[in-house]
């Protein structure tokens, strides 16, 4: 079930038939090693699916930035590898991506086989959603199967323009991740407390200004948050600030008064005279920061204040950490703020990226109701934006 209002993989007969599936396998890779396969694992309950229903899977994805050329540093091949630990069952790696390997191993598959094609952006056709390339992806399969919600937010020629020659259909990660979003975002259950943070107001702007109007709580903290202290009048010392965005911080306090809505900035902050790790901070009230200084992590005054409001709500949605956390002196807020989403019992929805690096890398990932496999995707839907590659697919 979904309220996606799109056709899914459990729509469409499926047995012996070619189906390409776009997933999104853009995972960390240090030296050849995949060090978070996250992506992978929420992949794989589509391809299991398909897989059991005597498809013949063809499965594709891009890798980083190769910028068009073949650049085997973004090579898949990892991925294969992993798929098929996972699946405990045999991956095709294809040599290219529409060349003569990957047509002659897609041309070989029985029901059931899986073959993972090289990276799609080793063909600058790809971003460009160029017609001539997604048809010839589309060459491969009968079926188009779009599972990469992590990259549902480009127009490219594996995300949109294939959906033009093929039957279009979605998988189960898209599925879960629009249903619970999407949920969240139209019907929540309240209280609805937003948690946002992160380095730049300017990121989260199209997100505040679509969540003031759905939320009973907004929590701002992260670099972005010094913006609004500096739009309140504070000295903020040598803090973030976007000084081009200091009226719109005044704009949005100002609306979120008017809805009713309890916009919670810090009240306190960590502070240091550099941006740097250290082992001698200092706390400070935010309105008392000396000259020099920058804040880098809400305090812990700020955190029993944001925690009473988290510990109340019914759903939280999470995007962009407290403070620097890669900083081992001014991870604290991002901590304690995960810690008290977790306890919360609130469905708890985690915007990927950074947020969901923070969570995972805390510990609290387990925790979480939900962790999105895409950040700017899941940004962009937080936003109420529509993102081509779901608004391609097939309409039920
Ligand atoms: C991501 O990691 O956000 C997605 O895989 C999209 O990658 P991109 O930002 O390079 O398009």
């Amino acid at each position: 079930m979904s309220g996606l209002g799109k056709k899914t993989v459990e729509d469409i007969e499926v047995k012996g038939k070619r189906c390409i599936v776009r997933c999104d396998f853009n995972v960390p890779v240090k030296d050849g090693v995949i060090t978070d396969d996250k992506r992978i694992r929420e992949a794989l309950k589509t391809v299991k699916y398909l897989k059991e229903n005597g498809a013949k899977i063809i499965l594709c994805s891009h890798m980083g930035r190769p910028k068009g050329e073949f650049n085997m540093k973004y090579s898949l091949a990892p991925v294969a590898e992993r798929i098929s630990e996972l699946m405990g069952c045999e991956v095709v790696m294809a040599k290219d991506v529409i060349g003569e390997d990957a047509k002659a191993k897609a041309a070989a598959l029985k029901d059931g086989d899986i073959l993972l094609l090289e990276n799609l952006r080793f063909h600058k056709e790809e971003e460009k959603n160029a017609p001539e390339f997604a048809k010839e992806l589309a060459s491969f399969a009968d079926i188009y199967v779009n599972d990469a919600f992590g990259t549902a937010h480009r127009a490219h020629a594996s995300t949109a323009g294939i959906a033009d020659y093929l039957p279009a259909v979605c998988g189960y990660l898209i599925q879960k991740e629009i249903d619970i979003m999407g949920k969240a975002l139209n019907d929540p259950a309240r209280p609805f407390v937003a948690i946002l943070g992160g380095a730049k107001v300017s990121d989260k702007i199209g997100v505040i200004e679509n969540l003031i109007d759905k939320v009973d709580s907004l929590v701002i903290g992260g670099g972005m948050a010094y913006t609004f202290l500096k739009a309140k009048g504070y000295n903020i010392g040598t803090s973030l600030l976007e000084e081009d965005k200091i009226e719109l911080a005044k704009s949005l306090m100002e609306k979120a008064a008017t809805k009713n809505v309890n916009l919670l900035l810090p009240i306190d902050t960590a502070i240091n005279d550099k941006f740097e790790n250290t082992d001698n901070f200092s706390v400070v009230d935010a309105d008392k920061m000396p000259d020099g200084f920058m804040g880098l992590d809400i305090g812990p005054k700020s955190v029993e204040l944001f925690s009473e409001t988290i510990k109340n709500a019914e759903t939280v949605v999470w995007n962009g950490p407290m403070g620097v956390f890669e900083f081992e002196a001014f991870a604290a807020g991002t901590k304690a703020i995960a810690k008290a989403v977790a306890e919360s019992g609130a469905i708890s929805i985690i915007g990927g990226g950074d947020s969901a690096a923070a969570v995972e890398q805390l510990g609290y990932a387990d925790k979480m109701t939900h962790i999105s496999t895409g950040g700017g995707a899941s940004l962009e839907f937080l936003e109420g934006l529509e993102l081509p590659g779901i608004a391609a697919l097939n309409d039920k």
